[in-house]
């Protein structure tokens, strides 16, 4: 008689890049004093960092923001020269850097370079008053960057260079709790890449792969592989297009941020309906359903916990998988270009990503293509 032999949970495996957790989520932008206040007044972020000339930094000046566990850095160039400004004028406002978190980065940089990785910034001390960080970095798919940030001999706020900053203004938080996954799309052809480099460099999984059918409207279609590192508390799908009937998505996105870029970046929070209550009426803008998908969303998910009133009232979608459910909900994009936006995440024992909605919400952001013209 054959035993079952459960599959050690990924934390009791040997993990190939240790990483303790998403450090933070930089922002290159052309405005970032401004880019802090949208965050601070409709997200509920506080303004808690600031690195810039008047700390002794003369070319850029970055806002470091925080929600619970979510920390965001917004930068900016203060000249036309140079790699921020490059980035800025190619790509518009975007994400340049996630870091991870590790307790050593020079262990973890010398492994992602044995394997092949493309290298950023060699391991490099940076210290104050408050100890020292070790920093480096390596490229992932476009501009985009993994900071890799050690900090077990660091006391300080969050790099040495930032100071904190005291605010008379204090936005109330909108109970966005951690970052549930970050997504990426690649070109065409490329999603498969850009797997085997997380896979072989970084020693992530694949968890979940969603082809063009499970994916695709009347009009385009996507695919998409989801990756996960050791602990699973890094999340990265990995977006491609494929061929529709019209421009998808993620074409739409490519022509517009210049290249492959970060998508979508979905924050987790307990109280979903108060969360998106709360930002809505602070002006963040949502993809809105059509009121008929709350007539057989029921049907297709079972019992939920919550009330389908105040779901539909402000169109939160929900989904369910083998362990439970999820409620979801996607803003419209945050900046004029068509790039990145944000999903607003609930999970409810439920480990996916929200298939059953795909396809409503491909026709929500098909309507809103449609209306620039990018169909
Ligand atoms: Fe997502």
């Amino acid at each position: 008689m054959t035993a079952t032999i459960p599959s050690p949970a990924p934390s009791e495996t040997h993990d190939a890049f240790p990483i303790n957790g998403t450090d933070y989520i930089e922002f290159w932008v052309g405005n970032a004093k401004q880019s802090a206040h949208y965050y601070r007044a409709a997200f509920g972020f506080e303004l808690v960092g600031y690195r810039g000339p008047e700390t002794g930094v003369r070319d850029r000046a970055s806002y470091l923001l925080q929600q619970d566990k979510v920390r965001l850095v917004l930068t900016s160039p203060l000249s036309p020269d140079g790699v921020i400004a490059e980035h800025v004028r190619r790509h518009g406002d975007g994400v340049r850097d996630m870091a991870f978190w590790v307790e050593d980065a020079r262990a973890a940089y010398a492994a992602a370079m044995e394997r092949g990785a493309t290298s950023v910034m060699e391991p490099t001390v940076v210290s104050d008053a408050d100890g020292e960080v070790v920093l480096a970095a390596i490229g992932t798919y476009g501009d985009t960057i993994h900071s890799i940030v050690e900090r077990r001999n660091y006391r300080g706020l969050f790099l040495p260079g930032f100071r904190a900053t005291s605010s008379p203004y204090h936005p109330t938080s909108t109970g966005l709790k951690y970052v549930d996954h970050c997504v990426g799309n690649v070109e065409l052809g490329k999603m498969n890449e850009w797997v085997g480099f997380y896979e072989r460099v970084l020693g992530f999984t694949n968890i979940l792969t969603f082809d063009d059918k499970t994916i695709s409207t009347e009009y385009s279609a996507l695919m998409s592989k989801v990756m996960s590192n050791g602990n699973g508390r890094i999340k990265f799908p990995i977006n491609e297009p494929a061929q529709g009937k019209k421009k998808s998505q993620i074409e739409e996105y490519l022509d517009f941020y210049h290249g492959p870029g970060v998508q979508h970046i979905a924050i987790a929070t307990d109280d979903i309906i108060g969360t998106v209550r709360e930002l809505k009426a602070r002006g963040v803008e949502f993809l809105s359903v059509p009121l008929t998908y709350y007539e057989t969303v029921l049907d297709r998910v079972g019992k939920i916990d919550e009330d389908i009133a105040p779901l539909a009232e402000l169109g939160i979608l929900v989904d369910r998988d083998d362990e439970g459910y999820l409620l979801q909900i996607f803003t419209k994009p945050v900046q004029d270009r068509p790039t990145l936006f944000y999903e607003i995440i609930q999970r409810k024992g439920a480990k996916s990503f929200g298939a059953g909605n795909f396809k409503a919400l491909f026709e929500a952001i098909e309507r809103e293509q449609d209306a620039r013209g990018n169909l």
